[in-house]
C-alpha cells in the first residue's frame, strides 16, 4: 500500500494487494455477458493480482444455474460469490438456511446505507443482517416492439389488454404473431404482468402478504385473462429462448413481447439497435404507472474459498463506478440513487424516471415476492394451466401451493 493510501485511507477494493482466484457464479452467459464482463474488467484493473473465474450456467432467469448452485451449496462447495435476486429468493432460501455472511459491516464502511433506497435494503436484509449487494434494478412489466413495424401494420401501441386483443385480430390476419412467448419461465414472466394488470397493485401486494387468496374471484379473473392472452401467442414457445423471442419482434415475425428490460440490453448492446427507433417500449398493457421491479445481487456465502477477494468484488459492484459500468450495457438502471444518468441510453433514462414516480411492486418470476419452494410448485401450477386452461382449478392449485409455502392464509 502506498504511503498516501495509508495516510488518507483507500477504498476497500484497493486496501490490500489481493491474489489468488475469485469465482463468480451467474447465468449471464453469451448474449447476457457483456455487462458482467465490464464489471470484471473494472475489478481486474483494481485488483490485478486476482484471477477471476467467470463461471456461468446458461439459461434465462437462472432456470439451470439455480439447480447447479443448490447442488454446490448443499455439497459444501460454494462459489466465492453468486448471482441471486433480492427478496425471497435470497432471504427465504439462502439466508433462512444460514448460508450467507452478514454484510452490514461493508454497507457501513462503503456508506451504502445512504445510497441504496431503503425499500431495496429491506429486500436484502432481515432483523439480523444485510445479506447481499444489489447491482441493478430491472423492470419486469415492459412490452417491446419495433415502431416502424407497428406503423406498417397500422397498429397503435395498446395501453390495455382489450386494446391489445383488437390489435391482435388485425395482426393475426396479416400472419404476424401478436405476442411472442418463449420457454416455460417466460410464461411466469408474462403471467405476472397480466396478473398485475388484472388485480392492480394493491391486490398484487395483498396476494403475497397472504391477505388475498389466490382462488378469490379476483385471483380466478387473473387466470382467465391470462388464458385469453395465451390465445394470441406462438405455438413453438417452449423451444425458444427469450433472446429468440426478442429476435422475432426485431425481425417483424411478431409484434409484441412482454419481457424484462434485459431485452433492452440485448437489443441495444448485442443487436446495436437504437432505443426509440430500433425498438420501442411501454409498460405492459394495463400496468401504466406501475413498476414491477427485481434486483440482481451478489453475496458472500459462508465458507467462500477466497473471502477477501469477494469483499473487494462486492465493493466494486456496489460502487458508483462499478454500477455505472455495468448497468448501461445490461438494460437495467443502477440500484444507487446517485448514478450518472448521462452514461445511460434513452430507455434507461425513461426507466429511471418511472422508478422515481411509479408505484413499485415486486416480481414473482424473478425472486422478489416468493421463496424457492413456492416458485418450484408454481412452475407445476403453470404447466397445469398451459395444458388445461382451467382458471378455476389453477387458482385453487395456486392457493394450495401458497399455503404449503407459508404465503397464503
Ligand atoms: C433475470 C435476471 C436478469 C436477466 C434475466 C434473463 O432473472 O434478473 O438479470 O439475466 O433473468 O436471464
Amino acid at each position: 500500500m502506498t504511503a498516501v493510501a495509508l495516510l488518507f485511507g483507500s477504498p476497500a477494493a484497493q486496501a490490500k494487494d489481493l491474489s489468488g482466484q475469485l469465482e463468480i457464479f451467474s447465468w449471464w452467459a453469451g448474449d447476457e455477458g457483456p455487462a458482467l464482463q465490464a464489471l470484471i474488467d473494472l475489478y481486474t484493473k483494481q485488483n490485478p493480482g486476482v484471477e477471476v473465474v467467470n463461471a456461468t450456467v446458461t439459461g434465462g432467469s437462472g432456470v439451470n444455474a439455480k439447480a447447479v448452485l443448490k447442488t454446490r451449496m448443499l455439497g459444501g462447495e460454494p462459489p466465492d460469490s453468486f448471482q441471486v435476486h433480492a427478496g425471497q429468493e435470497l432471504i427465504g432460501t439462502w439466508v433462512k438456511a444460514d448460508r450467507m455472511e452478514d454484510l452490514t459491516f461493508l454497507f457501513k464502511e462503503q456508506g451504502w446505507m445512504d445510497v441504496f433506497p431503503e425499500g431495496l435494503v429491506k429486500n436484502i436484509g432481515t432483523d439480523t443482517g444485510i445479506w447481499s449487494v444489489p447491482v441493478n434494478i430491472h423492470r419486469s412489466n415492459v412490452v417491446w416492439y419495433v415502431p416502424a413495424n407497428l406503423e406498417k401494420w397500422g397498429i397503435k401501441v395498446p395501453t390495455t389488454w382489450d386494446e391489445f386483443f383488437a390489435a391482435a385480430e388485425i395482426l393475426k390476419a396479416k400472419n404476424v404473431v401478436p405476442l411472442v412467448l418463449a420457454q416455460n419461465w417466460t410464461a411466469n414472466h408474462l403471467w405476472e404482468s397480466v396478473a398485475l394488470a388484472s388485480l392492480g397493485a394493491d391486490n398484487w401486494d395483498a396476494l403475497w402478504a397472504g391477505k388475498l387468496a389466490f382462488d378469490s374471484p379476483e385471483g380466478v379473473k387473473a387466470w382467465e385473462l391470462f388464458g385469453k392472452v395465451l390465445e394470441y401467442t406462438n405455438k413453438d414457445a417452449s423451444s425458444l429462448s427469450w433472446q429468440q423471442a426478442t429476435d422475432m419482434v426485431v425481425d417483424g415475425r411478431a409484434a409484441f413481447n412482454v419481457m424484462g428490460d434485459w431485452a433492452a440490453g440485448y437489443m441495444a448492446t448485442t443487436k446495436k439497435l437504437k432505443p426509440g427507433s430500433g425498438f420501442g417500449w411501454s409498460a405492459s398493457f394495463g400496468t401504466g404507472g406501475q413498476f414491477m421491479f427485481l434486483a440482481d445481487s451478489f453475496g458472500l456465502p459462508k465458507g467462500a474459498p477466497n473471502r477477501d477477494n469477494v469483499i473487494a468484488w462486492l465493493s466494486t459492484l456496489g460502487s458508483k463506478e462499478g454500477s455505472d459500468a455495468f448497468n448501461p450495457l445490461k438494460g437495467s438502471i443502477s440500484a444507487r440513487t446517485d448514478s450518472d444518468l448521462s452514461k445511460y441510453n434513452e430507455y434507461a433514462k425513461s426507466a429511471s424516471a418511472d422508478f422515481g414516480k411509479d408505484r413499485i411492486v415486486g416480481s414473482l418470476a424473478h425472486g422478489v415476492t416468493a421463496n424457492e419452494g413456492f416458485m418450484n410448485d408454481f412452475a407445476s401450477v403453470m404447466e397445469m394451466f398451459l395444458k388445461s386452461r382451467n382458471a378455476e382449478a389453477t387458482a385453487k392449485a395456486a392457493q394450495q401451493v401458497a399455503m404449503k409455502n407459508g404465503i397464503g392464509k
